[in-house]
């Protein structure tokens, strides 16, 4: 016999103890679970004694983590799902990277203090740490590392663009903001006829030289250290901005758009890839990432319709857009057909 049933109060039970399975998640992975699975089935006893932890407790972890959809579990064993084998290292499309700096203070304290971004309108990583996240990063060395390689995984499917976007006409492609340089080595893998620039702060830059450093050898790449916020080298026919603009506040957008503009040519094309406020009306992610942009960065996510006035306001015209996966967007802008009074 089953109790009456409250889906209102079973939805927010659910919805005020969610944070724990994520705190389950991020316990299990410091004390290397899911690595420990990633080499086959396992007993609790014997997880625990891999991990140094007490044999009852894992257990009950594992039963979470089971129930949680990263595990299965046989009475005897567990195993990872699918979707654990994700937060290992050894898997190509790994996660971990991302949790690992989800569990980072450049993000736990942000978000432990949401409060205050909601009371000012201003991001609280600042509060937190008295700089810009860019800042903070400069000068911290290990975090940058955890940043960049959290970027790095967290833009996969971004990747999708070099197959979802008709780069046949394309002769040179500048990725401005462009991180480890990820997304444009999959565009020059896919496409070897283009030639491409990755415009990157010098620290970040340099980062990218490990995944461009074929097409650099084979002279069809340029490491360009360099600000968006100052003019940009011109001669690309397409210029991309992959989940940049969702860091920055609206004036700064039009001023990093406008440098777009300013150097393309009338013909180019700018390609902007973000999560889309309203592609996908049953979608949390965007509207958590605008919450994480607002915490951490004073950035927001946006609807089509405000990318579309933004681009009006630096002289481009919003022509198209393609979806991607995991709510990322590709939309196309073009020169309106007069450059911009500044
Ligand atoms: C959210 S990350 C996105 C990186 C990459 N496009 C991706 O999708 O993985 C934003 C990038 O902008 C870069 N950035 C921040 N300020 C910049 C500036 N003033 N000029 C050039 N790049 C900048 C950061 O170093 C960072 O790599």
């Amino acid at each position: 016999m089953r109790g009456e049933d409250h889906p209102a109060e079973e939805k927010l039970f659910h919805l005020l103890t969610a944070p724990w399975i994520t705190e389950a998640v991020h316990a299990s992975i410091r004390l290397g679970v899911f690595e420990e699975l990633a080499g086959g089935p396992r007993s609790a006893a014997d997880l625990a004694l891999a991990t140094g932890s007490d044999p009852a407790a894992i257990a009950r972890l594992l039963r979470l983590l089971g129930a949680a959809g990263l595990l299965t579990e046989d009475g005897h064993t567990a195993a990872l799902t699918s979707a654990g084998r994700l937060l290992t290292t050894g898997h190509e499309r790994s996660l971990l990277p991302l949790a690992r700096f989800y569990d980072d203070a450049c993000t736990r304290e942000p978000w432990r203090r949401l409060e205050h971004s909601l009371r000012t309108g201003e991001p609280s990583f600042e509060r937190v740490f008295g700089s810009t996240v860019y800042e903070h990063l400069a000068s911290a060395p290990q975090q940058l590392a955890l940043f960049s390689d959290a970027m790095a995984v967290g833009g996969l499917p971004a990747r999708d663009l070099a197959h979802f976007y008709d780069f046949s006409p394309v002769r040179h492609v500048t990725d401005v903001g462009g991180g480890d340089g990820s997304l444009l080595s999959a565009i020059l893998a896919a496409h070897p006829h283009l030639g491409g620039r990755l415009v990157e702060l010098p620290e970040v830059a340099e980062r990218a030289r490990r995944l461009l450093a074929g097409p650099v050898r084979e002279g069809r790449c340029e490491l360009t250290p360099g600000d968006f916020f100052a003019p940009l080298p011109p001669g690309s026919d397409v210029y991309v901005l992959c989940r940049v603009l969702h860091n920055w506040n609206d004036e700064e957008c039009v001023r990093i758009l406008r440098n777009c503009r300013e150097a393309m040519a009338e013909d180019g094309r700018l390609l902007i890839v973000e999560r889309v406020i309203g592609s996908d009306p049953g979608d949390l992610l965007p509207l958590l990432f605008d919450l994480h942009m607002m915490v951490v960065m004073g950035g927001c996510e946006r609807s089509e319709a405000q990318y579309a006035a933004l681009l009006g306001a630096a002289g481009l015209d919003l022509r198209g857009s393609v979806r991607l996966s995991l709510g990322l967007c590709a939309l196309v802008a073009a020169p309106l057909g007069h450059k911009p009074a500044s």
